[in-house]
Order: structure tokens, then C-alpha cells, then sequence
């Protein structure tokens, strides 16, 4: 099924072409295809329906609230790593039992809100943020549900920036202590153990990773459940990578037959935590050519959407597919496609061969659901587009283009600095 294709020589989003989209919101904007959205969180819930099971999609990966309210129709929950999160979640009506609530960083006032909203569980990263949790849950005559997150010390084969599960990186505790502190949690008055949680990384494209860091945790979850700690739940993170490029992911099904065996011996209720695979492709970044330009050593192709729109290129070296909309017989060159912010750093592909385009032609930038709004800034004091949702041949804008007045909200001069005509 693929739900963007050339129709009558035009790239469609279902059954709409995109450059209707792009007459009545302008460019740069943000599309997703409700149907692709359906179905990657419906791939989930089969692949592991042999097992008691929350889809926790994993809100960094794209936050925007009508997202979110679909999986959360669908049954899904939310994972979070900040109180914006929380209220996003909330907000999108997703049921505080199904939000689990991780990160290094929470501050107690995050805690708080997130303990009076009633979530399922924090997935607490250090010795230190557990005895924070308890004395907020104690504060507010509260028990909080905790799993630890243990970081298994598994190379997730993965770029360097989203590999989250070895020894030196900044996430969770590692599994040789977490025993220990599972022990010191069961004696905190406010805490009530009930679950383990790992997240190893990234865009993963190899099914052992997976396996290598679920063996370990069931390991110590025997162990555990020796002393009596309480595991109930078991939380395996996210990380399934998409296609960008040539990458050959597993399917949500091989991941599932992979890690079954190990997780219905448990016993456990089982949440996952994807994020990219369930939207990555979903979405695209759709811009317009606004100049073209031959240099003695590159030829460059200035489009109007930048490195503060979509920054995967500049800040990992990612590869995104980009395709005119206007499908046609072109000469074939290699280009940079740079976007308009003033940073050499600035480029939606680089050394990129494409079909010859011209000035004000609408290119598409692929796989741009995941981690491409939700990372986007206003760099450059540019106004960030708008995200559209598409359903069949209609589409709905789930977040208007920002304003000159949206780019200057809460900023003031100070009363000192306003005497005086600047004129002079
Ligand atoms: C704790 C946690 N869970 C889930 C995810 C989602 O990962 P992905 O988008 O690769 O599925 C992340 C992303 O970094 C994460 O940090």
C-alpha cells in the first residue's frame, strides 16, 4: 500500500494531489496520510495481540495533538519525556493509564503533574530522580508506580546520536545496579514497583539488538521476581527503523515473532514504545524551488523549507527521498538541495542526484512524519509551516502556518530601553 503516488503525473498524498494542498496552504507545509497513521498502529497491535499489550506512541516523534487523538481512538497510549508532553497527551484525550512517563531530566513539578493526572507508570532513570519521585508522591499523599529503566549495554547498531542503550550513554540505570536499586526502591514508603522498562536506541534495523537486550532484562526480571519485586509490566521501548533509503527494517510482525516466546513466558502486560515507525512514513515536507543555481563546483537547488523546518539532514546526515511533484522525463543532475537559513550546515540532501527542476516547481521531501516538526525551530526568525492531515481526497490543517505575530509572542523590551527615537 503506498500512500504517496503519482497520479495523472502528480505526487498524491491518498487521493489528493499535492499541489492543491500547496495552493490553498502555501509552502513550506507538513502532510500526513491518516491511512498510513491507521495502519502502522494497527500492524502493531496484530503483531503482538498473542500477549496482553499497549501501543505507547513515543511523542517526540511527532507531538501534534490530532496525531496523537487518532492513535489514542485506536486504543493506543502516549510514552512521555516532558510535562508539554503530558498536557499534549491529555489534551488529545488519551487515557492517563496508558501514558507512561520516562527521561533523565524530570523536575519535580513535572512529577507532580503527572502523578495528580494518574499516569501507568515513570520509568525512572537514576538512584537520584527515584528518591525525588518519592518524596513528590509523598508531598502529595501519593504512591507513584515506577519501573526502572535499565540500560542493558546492547549496541543498537545505529547512529551514534540515537543509540541510547550503552554503557557511556546518559540513559537509564545500568543492569548491573538495577537490582540493587529495585531493593532500595521497595523499602521507599511512596513507591509502588511495577514494571522494568529498556529503550536501546533508534532507527534499528536489525532484529538482535532487540533480542539481545530482552534476554537480558527477562534474566533480571527472574532474578527479581526471586526477591519478590514485583514485575508486571514490561516496557521494550521502541526504536523499529523505516525505510529512508535501501535500509531493510523487520516488519512489526518479525520483531513480534522474534521477542514473543520470551515475552509471553514473563507474564507480563507488554508496552511498547514505538515512534518513528509510526509516523516516519506517514508524513512529507512539502517545498517549493525558489531559486536554482550553478556554482563552479556545485550546482544547488534553493528550496523554500530549511534546516529549522526538517533538521535529520544537518544534524544526523540523514538521507531523505526527495521527489518533484510533477512527475515528468528529466535531465538527470547532482545537486545539493540547501534551504534558505544562513548555515553551510543547511541542506535537505547533499550531492543528491535529481531530475532537473526549475524555479517555483514543489518538490517532496519523503519521510518526514517522525522527529521532522517536532524538531523544527524558528532559526532565522522563520515562521514554521503548517501540518495537514489527509484523508482520502479531503484534508484538514491541524496546525495553521505560524505568524509574524506568532514569532514574537512573549517577547518584550524592557521599559528603560524604549525611550529614545532610534532614528537619530
Ligand atoms: C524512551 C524512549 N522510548 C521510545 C522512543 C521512540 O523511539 P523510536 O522513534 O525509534 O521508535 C524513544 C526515542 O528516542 C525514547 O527515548
Amino acid at each position: 500500500m503506498n500512500d504517496f503516488h503519482y497520479k495523472n503525473g502528480t505526487l498524491h498524498c491518498e487521493d489528493l494531489a499535492l499541489s492543491t494542498i500547496a495552493k490553498k496552504v502555501g509552502t513550506p507545509f507538513f502532510a500526513y496520510s491518516h491511512a498510513n497513521l491507521l495502519r502502522q498502529i494497527h500492524a502493531y497491535q496484530e503483531a503482538f495481540s498473542a500477549v496482553p499489550h499497549l501501543i505507547a506512541f513515543a511523542v517526540k516523534a511527532n507531538s501534534n495533538i490530532a496525531v496523537l487523538r487518532l492513535f489514542g481512538r485506536e486504543g493506543g497510549g502516549a510514552d512521555i519525556v516532558s510535562g508539554g508532553e503530558l498536557h499534549r497527551a491529555l489534551v488529545a484525550g488519551i487515557d492517563p493509564k496508558r501514558i507512561v512517563f520516562a527521561g533523565v531530566g524530570k523536575t519535580t513539578a513535572e512529577m507532580k503533574d503527572a502523578l495528580k493526572a494518574g499516569i501507568l507508570m515513570f520509568n525512572i532513570e537514576s538512584a537520584q530522580e527515584l528518591a525525588a519521585l518519592d518524596a513528590c508522591a509523598k508531598s502529595l499523599q501519593m504512591i507513584a508506580p515506577v519501573a526502572l529503566r535499565v540500560n542493558p549495554n546492547v549496541n543498537a547498531q545505529t547512529h551514534p546520536y540515537i543509540s541510547t542503550g550503552l554503557k557511556k550513554s546518559k540513559f537509564g540505570i545500568e543492569i548491573t545496579q538495577a537490582a540493587s536499586q529495585y531493593y532500595i526502591a521497595m523499602g521507599l514508603s511512596n513507591i509502588k514497583i511495577v514494571g522494568i522498562h529498556s529503550h536501546i536506541g533508534s532507527q534499528l534495523t536489525q532484529i538482535s539488538p532487540f533480542v539481545d537486550t530482552l534476554t537480558r532484562v527477562y534474566e533480571l526480571i527472574k532474578a527479581l521476581r526471586l526477591e519478590d519485586v514485583c514485575i508486571d509490566h514490561w516496557d521494550i521501548g521502541g526504536g523499529l527503523g523505516i525505510v529512508y533509503n535501501d535500509e531493510q527494517p523487520p516488519s512489526q510482525k518479525e520483531i513480534a515473532n522474534a521477542l514473543l516466546p520470551l515475552l509471553k513466558k514473563s507474564g507480563c502486560q507488554i508496552i511498547l514504545e514505538p515512534g518513528r515507525s509510526m509516523v516516519g512514513n506517514a508524513g512529507t515536507l512539502v517545498t517549493r524551488v525558489i531559486y536554482t543555481k550553478k556554482g563552479e563546483a556545485k550546482n544547488f537547488v534553493v528550496v523554500d523549507a530549511g534546516m529549522n523546518d526538517l533538521s535529520r539532514p544537518s544534524l544526523y546526515q540523514a538521507y531523505h527521498e526527495i521527489r518533484p511533484v510533477v512527475e515528468k522525463e528529466r535531465i538527470q543532475e547532482v545537486v545539493d538541495v540547501v534551504g534558505p537559513i544562513c548555515e553551510s550546515g543547511d541542506f535537505l540532501a547533499q550531492d543528491r542526484k535529481l531530475g532537473q527542476v526549475e524555479a517555483d516547481e514543489l518538490l517532496a521531501v519523503m519521510s518526514a512524519g517522525a522527529y521532522a516538526f517536532s524538531m523544527s525551530s524558528n532559526y532565522n526568525s522563520r515562521p514554521r509551516p503548517p501540518e495537514v492531515l489527509v484523508r482520502g481526497k479531503e484534508f484538514e490543517v491541524i496546525r495553521k502556518r505560524e505568524t509574524l505575530e506568532d514569532l514574537l509572542r512573549g517577547e518584550q523590551i524592557p521599559g528603560y530601553l524604549q525611550e529614545g527615537d532610534l532614528s537619530l
